[in-house]
């Protein structure tokens, strides 16, 4: 075996990413804690309770040991709801609590990405139709002036919306989200574009009261191809759904939204995005079904792959450095927002970690402007609709006690980050099985 390293640039960003909703506990009224409060909305019922107990402090805890295992950045995200838990209300005791984390960050050496919306809506927003509602941009653009004013002594790394396909697509299509509305089009295209203006009205807030910010969002890309080559509503399927999925970043382009047959113009927000958040995690086959209530679709995983536990994902590197290549047609510096997989036993998690980031590798000798990584996540966290069935911690949660429980991916993933790359040795000490095929020769 060759001993040789892969090394990335320096001032590469390691992390992890985290969001309010999933880690704080103990949630405001918000979407999201209606939804869990709803019978069979939630896998077995389960509760986020207090979740990883960040609001009651573990955030620190936390951020020390991802400081002690060689990152130098964290993404975590703030809850609207907290900090305006009503329409003509703010909450000054968040707002300074969300300081305090974020300067704990910067004190241990993690540089914060802050996201300002992940998933979660405050209730009196989502009673009013949430992102549906026409108004929904201005109220999105007053919460980020808000927070961004509170936070911007520390924090210059933005990240607008989380996954806004995933929102509308999860939320208006498969209902597996709130408002739990199935194969809803006019409303999904409705929230599309309220996103869409209230990410551009975002990034020209911050940027008025920043001027060194760097602003984003996080947007989810699937590869996604035909299950069978022959089957013409397969590839139909396979054709729609980019256009389903990637419309959101695609309107940043030249301000056209298209969507299915539906197309609106948005010259507003033309170039709003300093960087592109890539989160990946699998690619699909997509399969066409005479089901309506499955909008007409399988999802399944290439033969080949590895899939996780609970059958959610599957380790499919090769996707990441295609998306790295969709992702180039943006022209500025890309960083990826997430990228992790589901695996209680920590069967799997070193390989698909290993793996990734070398793929990412590759894209960096490609010069492909790829600056940083964040892994989802730290800790396992409250899964949304699927709740605690699934742990995507580099660390476990035991949610009865709080404790915290060492998984092996926290050592391999410490290397990497602490000496910037990859080596030969790394991968014999903790994925000797990986060596053949990273290190040939
Ligand atoms: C992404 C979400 C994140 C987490 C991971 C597993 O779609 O952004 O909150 O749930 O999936």
């Amino acid at each position: 075996m060759p001993t040789a390293t892969y090394t990335f640039p320096a001032g590469f960003l390691w992390g992890t990413a985290t969001s309010a909703f999933q880690v704080e506990g103990n949630s405001p009224a918000s979407n999201w804690t209606a939804w869990t409060n709803e019978p069979g909305r939630i896998l077995q019922g389960m509760k986020p309770g207090l979740a990883c107990d960040w609001w009651g402090g573990r955030w620190k805890e936390d951020f020390d040991r991802a400081a002690e295992s060689g990152q130098n950045a964290h993404r975590l995200s703030v809850d609207w709801a907290r900090i305006q838990p009503a329409e003509d209300r703010w909450n000054e005791d968040a707002l300074d609590y969300y300081r305090q984390i974020v300067r704990g960050a910067v004190e241990r050496g993690l540089l914060p990405m802050v996201t300002l919306h992940h998933f979660s809506d405050p209730l009196w927003l989502s009673e009013q139709g949430g992102w549906a509602n026409p108004k929904s941009p201005q109220y999105f653009e007053a919460f980020v002036r808000k927070t961004v004013e509170a936070l911007k002594e520390y924090v210059s790394l933005w990240v607008t919306i989380n996954e806004p396909n995933i929102y509308y697509f999860s939320g208006y299509l498969t209902g597996e989200f709130p408002p739990g509305h199935h194969g809803d089009l006019e409303s999904t295209f409705q929230v599309l574009c309220n996103m869409l203006r209230g990410h551009a009205a975002a990034y020209r807030t911050i940027h008025e009261i920043q001027k060194n910010a760097r602003v984003g969002l996080a947007h989810h890309h699937r590869p996604l191809r035909a299950a069978r080559s022959w089957m013409p509503f397969d590839q139909l399927i396979a054709h729609l759904g980019p256009q389903v999925m990637n419309a959101f970043p695609l309107a940043l382009k030249d301000g056209k939204v298209r969507f299915m047959l539906k197309q609106a113009s948005l010259p507003e927000v033309v170039h709003t995005q300093d960087f592109f958040g890539l989160n990946y995690y699998a690619i699909n086959l997509l399969k066409f079904v005479l089901k309506p209530a499955d909008n007409f679709i399988k999802t399944s995983f290439p033969k080949e792959a590895e899939v996780s536990g609970s059958g959610f994902l599957a380790n499919l590197p090769e996707g990441l450095f295609e998306s790295f290549r969709w992702a180039r047609q943006f022209n500025i510096p890309i960083l990826v927002t997430e990228n992790g997989i589901e695996d209680s036993d920590d069967g799997l998690r070193q390989r698909y970690l290993v793996e990734h980031i070398h793929q990412m590798w590759r894209a960096v000798t490609y010069s492909w402007p790829v600056k940083g990584y964040f892994h989802w996540s730290q800790i396992d966290n409250f899964e949304w609709e699927r709740g605690w069935t699934q742990r995507f911690g580099l660390w476990g949660l035991n949610t009865e006690t709080q404790a915290r429980i060492r998984r092996k991916s926290v050592d391999i993933y410490a290397e990497i980050c602490r000496t910037n790359g990859i080596s030969s040795e790394m991968i014999k000490k903790y994925v000797p099985a990986l060596t053949g095929k990273l290190f040939p020769g």
